[in-house]
């Protein structure tokens, strides 16, 4: 038997529901703040994320998938969503657009090749935004509080905003002497890793996995101590419209990140739930002004943030969150002869190309068995084909929840679902909308009423 890959997770059935409902939530939000929908390769040029993740970071030092194609290129499976958009907003220019700031987000696969653990994945699936154009710390805010909004509207609880600034390049400067001065005299208790570290990039030393343990970190100078007057200005201002929005956030100067492009406001958000594992991290991200330049791009400034859905579903698992998965299908249809199934064939089809949710008899079961399926399946509604009937111009349906049966008239069928349903859902549906055509409600409505769409 061939089985999957380390690190990676089939998803199906309920599992595969409650993925696509946060999607669904995630592009409703999205669509909210105004952020466009964008889908770019899952592989890249591996230039791309050695100049824009960094060198001496583990997700390029340890973690890429790599690999030569047949042209002899250099490529990998993309580690993060960022800098692929980054190179996107700059081949297609996007900088021209009339529109401005851009407001982009995503949702698909990333690779990272990581030791898996719950939480830790090697194929894992990351929603992240990106905003280019716009230096006002206002946006800084928005990508913050939609971050937080989402996991709010999926009713998600223990979760915690950590923010922090690294500062413009003069405070980055100050910062990084300072750092070499600390740690040089512990330089033989530092990993292999860090060593180099410390002569190329001494921030990084900061968010290293191994060292993280060592007592001299504890004691290691923050940064928010060494920031210029207009970085300072820069976070207060940001911290004062999370106030204006509402959004509960603690400043902690050990949030670094794991990728070099950050400036001025970073932030993770973590799950702060009981026994949730080390993974606890559910998303991340911050500013980035010079990264469209050092991807050849004009001087354009850049924020962002990513989430893990894996994460974030195994939060809302631990939280024992029901999402408001819709289950069942509307009807399913019945027959026994062949007449009968030929007429199910375009009954089914017509009732599909008219937005019912409907299912028929694919296995030769009896009509017992057919009963029994139905019920499998939750359907509201049964159709009973008879061929006497049929001859007759009628069709038997049945309420599967009340059993009460009517023969209805052939062309009437549609009709009667549409009014049946409308009815059978209203009783159940406190989404609050008036549902005019069609009378379907597809609101995915929460008990508090906080999303509907
Ligand atoms: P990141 O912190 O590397 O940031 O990843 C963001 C989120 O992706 C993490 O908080 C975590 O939830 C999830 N994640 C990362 N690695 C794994 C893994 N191996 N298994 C499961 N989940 C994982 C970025 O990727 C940046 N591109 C975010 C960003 C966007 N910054 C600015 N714009």
């Amino acid at each position: 038997m061939i089985i999957k890959q380390k690190g990676c997770h089939d998803i199906y059935g309920l599992e595969a529901k409650k993925w696509n409902y946060v999607s669904q939530v995630i592009d409703a939000v999205c669509e909210r703040y105004h952020y466009d929908f964008i889908r770019t390769p899952i592989f890249e040029a591996s230039e791309l994320f050695h100049r824009s993740i960094g060198e001496e970071t583990d997700v390029v030092r340890k973690e890429m998938y790599d690999f030569k194609d047949k042209g002899n290129r250099d490529i990998t499976l993309r580690p993060e969503g960022t800098a692929g958009v980054i190179r996107s907003y700059i081949e297609n220019k996007m900088y021209g657009d009339s529109v401005q700031p851009v407001k982009l987000y995503y949702n698909g696969t990333m690779y990272r090749y990581e030791r898996p653990q719950s939480g830790r994945d090697r194929e894992l699936t990351q929603f992240g935004v990106e905003v280019l154009g716009s230096d006002d710390p206002m946006i800084d805010a928005e990508v913050i509080s939609l971050a937080v909004n989402i996991y709010k509207i999926l009713g998600l609880k223990g979760i915690k905003v950590n923010i922090n600034s690294l500062g413009d390049q003069e405070s980055r400067d100050n910062y990084r002497k300072v750092l070499i001065d600390y740690f040089t005299p512990y330089v033989n208790e530092l990993c292999e890793d860090c060593k180099i570290r410390l002569e190329k990039n001494p921030l990084r030393i900061l968010d290293c996995k191994i060292d993280c343990q060592l007592e001299i970190m504890k004691n290691a100078p923050i940064i928010v101590d060494y920031l210029n007057e207009e970085s300072k200005k820069r976070f207060l201002a940001v911290q004062k419209y999370l106030d204006l929005l509402d959004i509960e956030y603690e400043v902690n100067p050990s949030i670094v990140r794991g990728l070099d492009y950050y400036n001025h406001t970073v932030f993770e958000i973590e799950a702060d739930i009981e026994d949730f594992g080390s993974q606890n991290v559910l998303g991340g991200g911050g500013r980035y002004n010079h990264l469209v330049s050092q991807l050849g791009g004009p001087e354009t400034p850049g924020i962002g943030f990513a989430m893990g859905i894996g994460r974030l579903i195994l939060a809302l698992e631990k939280e024992e969150i029901q999402l408001p998965i819709e289950e069942g299908i509307d009807v399913f249809v019945m027959y026994v002869s062949d007449t009968e199934k030929e007429y199910a064939v375009t009954l089914v089809q017509e009732l599909r190309m008219n937005g019912f949710k409907a299912e028929t008899e694919y296995m030769n079961r009896g009509l017992k068995g057919q009963f029994k399926q139905a019920d499998r399946l939750k359907s509201k509604f049964l159709i009973l084909l008879n061929d006497e009937e049929l001859k007759e111009n009628q069709i038997k349906i049945k309420n599967n929840q009340t059993k009460e049966e009517n023969f209805i008239e052939l062309d009437y069928i549609l009709y009667y679902l549409d009014e049946q349903l409308s009815s059978f859902e209203e009783s159940d549906c406190n989404c609050g909308h008036h549902h005019e055509e069609g009378h379907h409600c597809h609101c995915q409505h929460k008990d508090d009423g906080e999303i509907n769409f």
